[in-house]
């Protein structure tokens, strides 16, 4: 049955988020302790951006959020946080966001969902190169010891996607947030103390 208006959906309505998405970081942030007061952060695939109004208080004036998404994001009227347009698999669009912090992140966190075909293994496919393409940005782009926060489909790919990240983080997890919608295929796995 289509959920969209489910009680996150009214919760988030009512308490001036964006997304629900807000409290499935509100949920991963408290188990997995990611990011915290005066951190520097990424979040790619940041629209609507109910993850940037969460990383944003929690990490306050001391800290900042740079977010890109390939839709536009409506200011969020906040000075610590930062946006860019555009694909976050370009190459450019990589650079730039890493000019905005001045360096690598304490976190980076991707909520990217594929434009999906309703067909699951191809959906699944597609999340999996992205989560992939983010695991490889954390070489670059996170600090060592920082953390990773990365949504995937669950599909054949994702085994291959936990061992790497496993590879090249101190402790993996996976979870399914309770503001996650009961039809969606989609788990967060988390990766901390990124292996220097
Ligand atoms: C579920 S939404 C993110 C919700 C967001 N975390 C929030 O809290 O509001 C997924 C987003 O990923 C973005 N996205 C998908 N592929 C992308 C890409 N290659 N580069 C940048 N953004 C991408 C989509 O445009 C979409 O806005």
């Amino acid at each position: 049955m289509y959920e969209r208006k489910d009680k996150f959906y009214r919760k988030a309505k009512a308490e001036g988020f964006r997304s629900r998405a807000a409290y499935k970081l509100i949920e991963l942030n408290k188990t997995h302790r990611l990011f915290k007061k005066g951190d520097r952060v990424f979040d790619i695939g940041c629209a609507p951006g109910g993850f940037l109004q969460v990383v944003s208080e929690a990490v306050g004036p001391g800290g900042v959020v740079a977010g890109i998404d390939l839709l536009d994001v409506p200011a969020i009227g906040r000075a610590n946080v930062a946006v860019i347009k555009g694909d976050a698999r370009d190459p450019e669009r990589q650079t730039a966001l890493l000019d905005l912090l001045g360096g690598p992140a304490d976190c980076i966190l991707s909520d990217m969902a594929p434009n999906t075909t309703g067909v699951g293994f191809a959906d699944a496919f597609k999340s999996f190169e992205l989560a992939s393409m983010v695991l490889d940005l954390c070489s670059t782009h996170l600090r060592p010891k920082g953390n990773l926060l990365v949504k995937v489909f669950l599909g054949d790919e994702f085994e291959r996607l936990r061992e790497r990240a496993e590879a090249a983080f101190s402790k993996v997890t996976v979870t399914r947030p309770e503001a996650t919608r009961k039809a969606s295929c989609e788990v967060y796995l988390t990766g901390t103390r990124r292996r220097a």
